[in-house]
C-alpha cells in the first residue's frame, strides 16, 4: 500500500525522490523517508512522522547529495506511525537502507533470532529484519544483489523491496514476491527509476519493466540485471503510451475534483474503438483466448474489492440482462476463502483499477487453479492482475490520484457493459439488431455524463445545508442498488460521516427504525420498472419525518412533492442510469467532505492501493 520510488543516475537524488513522493503520496500518508547515498560515501536518511510536507521542512534545513537513493510514503501495518517507525530501515551499521511494502509474516521469529545474533532494532515495524537479515547474508561475502535473493526468500509473506548500501555505490536492488503491489524499473536516458506506481515513473520515462513475482533486479547506471527465485532472466522494457499530464491536478483544487469532471471523457475513452455502432458490433483487443474459453461457460462470477466491487455488482445485471449468463457478485476478500464450487464453466469477471489489490489477485490465483477463464478490467497496463486474466478490458482513465475512486469507477461499469455486449456477441445470444439496441444508448453516454455534471452547484447547495449530519442512508432498487451503496461508500471514505446503502425493500426490516426528522435518506428514484417501489418507500421515510433527496430522471416532477430535494440526471436507458446516477453522489460527498474540512484527496486511514489483507 506503500508508495515506492529508486533513482541512480547524475542528477541530484533527493529532489528527484521527493517529486516522485508527492506523486505517490496517494498510495499511503503516515509517515515518509528518504535515504541518499552521499557523495561523501556515507548514507543519509531523512524521514518523519506525518505527510510529505513534515519531511521537506526536515530536507529544507539539511539537504542530502547524492546521485542515488530510495523514498518511502507509508502506509503503517506494523507499529504506529512514528519517526522510528517510518521508512527507510537501517542495518547495525547505519550503512545499508531498506525499504519495503507488505507484511513479514515471520518477522517475529526472524527478530528474535537476528536478536538473538546481535542485531540491535530501531523501530516496532516488521520491515526492520529486512536490512538485518541482508546484513548477515553480505557477511559470507556475498554481494547486495545475491543478499537480496536470499533474504526474500526467508520472508513469509508478499514484498516489494528496495534496497542500496554504502559498500556497493552506484547500485539499487529490488525484488518482489507475491503481490504486494508493483516494483516497475524505468529505463532513462542516463538514469534508471524505481516505482511503485506509474504516476512517479511517467515525467522521466515511459520505457518499464514490471517486476514478476519472483523477481530481483540490480540497477548500475544504465543497466538492469534480472534474475528471477535466483536464475538469471531476461526482462525487455516496453514502451507505455500513458499520459503523464492526466497525473496532474492542472487548475483544480483537488484531484477528486479533477477527476469527477473528466468523466465524459473517461467514459468516451473507454467507449473509442471499441463500440462500432454503425456495424452494431464490438471490438474488443486481444480477446482470442477469451473466444477460445466462452463456449464453455455456463454462468458468471463477478469479483472485486471496494469501489470496484460496486462495478462489479452493476456488472451482474449487465451479463444477465444482455447476454443471459446467470451471474452472480461476490467480495473478493470473500471469495478467496469461500472455497466456491467453479471451475471452467464459471467466467470469473474481476474489476481492479490497480491491478494490484491483494485480495482480488487472491481470488483471481484460486480461479485459475480451479480452471475458470477470467477476464479482469484494469486501469494500469502490465499490472498483476492483467498478468493473471486470460484478457483484459482497460479503462482508458489515465492515472487516478484521488484515493477515493471516481473516474475509474465510471469506466469499469462502461468496460463491463462493453464486455457483456462482447460476451453475448461472440456466444451468438444476439442478433445484429438487438445487440445494436444496447450498444445505441452509448454513443450519447459521454454527453449525457457531461450534461450530469452541470447540476455540480444545486448539489454543493444541498452538501453546505446537510453537511453537519452525523448519519445518511442511501436507498435504491435493482440495478441502482450497487449506487446506493457506492454513494454511501464514498460519503464515509471522504467526510467521515456514517453512511450505509441499502436496497430498499430491505428498509423495512431495520434501517427503518433510524428515520426521524434528524436523518437524511437519499432515495435513487429513476424512471424504471421499480420506480414506484421507490416512490412507495420515499413516502414510508416522509411518513416518519425523515429528510429525503430524490434523484430522479428529468422530466419526472412528481418527485417535487414528495421530496426535500430533488437532483435530476438525464434519462438513458435503464441498464445504463448507474453510470448517470452516481456523478451527483460522487459530487455530494466531495462538497460535504470539502464543508467538513476534510482531505478530500488523501482520506485518514485509507490507501489507494490495498496490497496488505
Ligand atoms: C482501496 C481504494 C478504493 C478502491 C479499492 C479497490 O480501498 O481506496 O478506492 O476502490 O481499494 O481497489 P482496486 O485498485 O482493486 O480497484
Amino acid at each position: 500500500m506503500c508508495g515506492i520510488i529508486g533513482y541512480v543516475g547524475e542528477q541530484d537524488a533527493a529532489p528527484i525522490l521527493i517529486d516522485g513522493l508527492r506523486r505517490l503520496e496517494y498510495r499511503g500518508y503516515d509517515s515518509v523517508g528518504i535515504a541518499v547515498l552521499e557523495d561523501s560515501g556515507g548514507i543519509a536518511v531523512r524521514k518523519s512522522e506525518g505527510r510529505l510536507v513534515s519531511l521537506t521542512s526536515i530536507l529544507e534545513e539539511s539537504w542530502p547529495h547524492g546521485r542515488q537513493g530510495i523514498g518511502h510514503t507509508r502506509w503503517a501495518t506494523h507499529g504506529r506511525p512514528s519517526d522510528a517507525n517510518a521508512h527507510p530501515h537501517t542495518d547495525c551499521t547505519g550503512t545499508l537502507v531498506v525499504i519495503h511494502n507488505g507484511i513479514v509474516e515471520n518477522h517475529r521469529d526472524l527478530r528474535a533470532r537476528l536478536e538473538a545474533a546481535g542485531h540491535a532494532f530501531n523501530s516496532d515495524t516488521d520491515t526492520e529484519v529486512i536490512p538485518h537479515l541482508l546484513e548477515e547474508h553480505l557477511k559470507d561475502g556475498t554481494d547486495l544483489h545475491d543478499a537480496l535473493a536470499q533474504a526474500i526468500e526467508e520472508l513469509a509473506g508478499a514484498h516489494a523491496i528496495l534496497t542500496m548500501s554504502a559498500s556497493e555505490p552506484g547500485v539499487i536492488v529490488a525484488g518482489r514476491k507475491g503481490n504486494a503491489g508493483g516494483v516497475t524499473i524505468g529505463y532513462g536516458e542516463d538514469e534508471m527509476f524505481i516505482a511503485s506506481d506509474l504516476p512517479a515513473l511517467l515525467p522521466h520515462t515511459q520505457r518499464l519493466v514490471f517486476l514478476e513475482d519472483g523477481d530481483t533486479v540490480l540497477i548500475r547506471g544504465r543497466e538492469a540485471t534480472y534474475r528471477n527465485h535466483g536464475v538469471a532472466v531476461e526482462r525487455e522494457p516496453q514502451e507505455v503510451g500513458l499520459d503523464p499530464v492526466s497525473a496532474a491536478k492542472g487548475n483544480f483544487k483537488h484531484f477528486m475534483q479533477k477527476e469527477i469532471a473528466e468523466q465524459a471523457e473517461v467514459v468516451l475513452d473507454t467507449l473509442r474503438g471499441r463500440a462500432l455502432f454503425g456495424e452494431s458490433r464490438v471490438d474488443l483487443d486481444d480477446m482470442a483466448r477469451f473466444c477460445e474459453l466462452l463456449p464453455q461457460v455456463r454462468r458468471v462470477l463477478l469479483t472485486g474489492m471496494g469501489t470496484s466491487l460496486h462495478a462489479a455488482m452493476i456488472g451482474r445485471h449487465y451479463f444477465e440482462q444482455i447476454a443471459g449468463l446467470p451471474a452472480e457478485c461476490d467480495n473478493a476478500s470473500e471469495m478467496r476463502y469461500r472455497g466456491a464450487p467453479i471451475g471452467p464453466e464459471t467466467l470469473v469477471v474481476s474489476v481492479s483499477q490497480s491491478g494490484e489489490t491483494v485480495d482480488t489477485l487472491a481470488a483471481m490465483n484460486e480461479a485459475k487453479e480451479r480452471g475458470c477463464p477470467q477476464v479482469t478490467i484494469c486501469n494500469v497496463p502490465g499490472s498483476q492482475s492483467s498478468r493473471v486474466a486470460d484478457a483484459v478490458v482497460y479503462t482508458r482513465c489515465g492515472p487516478e490520484i484521488g484515493v477515493a475512486s471516481t473516474k475509474t469507477y465510471l469506466a469499469s461499469i462502461t468496460a463491463l457493459y462493453l464486455l457483456a455486449c462482447y460476451s453475448a456477441q461472440e456466444l451468438g445470444v444476439v442478433d445484429r439488431e438487438r445487440l445494436g439496441g444496447f450498444l445505441e444508448p452509448l454513443a450519447r453516454l459521454p454527453k449525457l455524463v457531461g450534461e450530469t455534471l452541470t447540476h455540480d452547484s444545486i448539489i454543493e447547495g444541498i452538501a453546505n445545508e446537510y453537511y453537519q449530519h452525523e448519519n445518511f442512508l442511501f436507498l435504491a432498487r435493482g440495478i441502482q442498488y450497487p449506487v446506493a451503496m457506492e454513494g454511501a461508500l464514498k460519503l464515509k471514505e471522504v467526510s467521515y460521516i456514517h453512511a450505509e446503502g441499502y436496497p430498499a425493500g430491505e428498509m423495512k426490516h431495520g434501517p427503518i427504525a433510524l428515520i426521524d426528522r434528524d436523518m437524511p435518506v437519499i432515495a435513487i428514484c429513476l424512471r424504471d420498472a421499480l420506480r414506484d417501489k421507490m416512490m412507495s418507500n420515499i413516502e414510508q421515510v416522509k411518513a416518519r419525518e425523515g429528510i429525503v433527496i430524490a434523484l430522479a430522471t428529468e422530466g419526472d416532477r412528481e418527485l417535487e412533492e414528495k421530496a426535500d430535494h430533488v437532483i435530476y440526471v438525464p434519462e438513458t436507458s435503464p441498464l445504463l442510469a448507474p453510470i448517470l446516477a452516481s456523478i451527483p453522489l460522487q459530487a455530494f460527498s466531495y462538497h460535504v467532505a470539502l464543508r467538513r474540512g476534510c482531505d478530500v484527496d488523501q482520506p485518514r486511514n485509507l490507501a489507494k492501493t490495498v496490497t496488505v489483507e
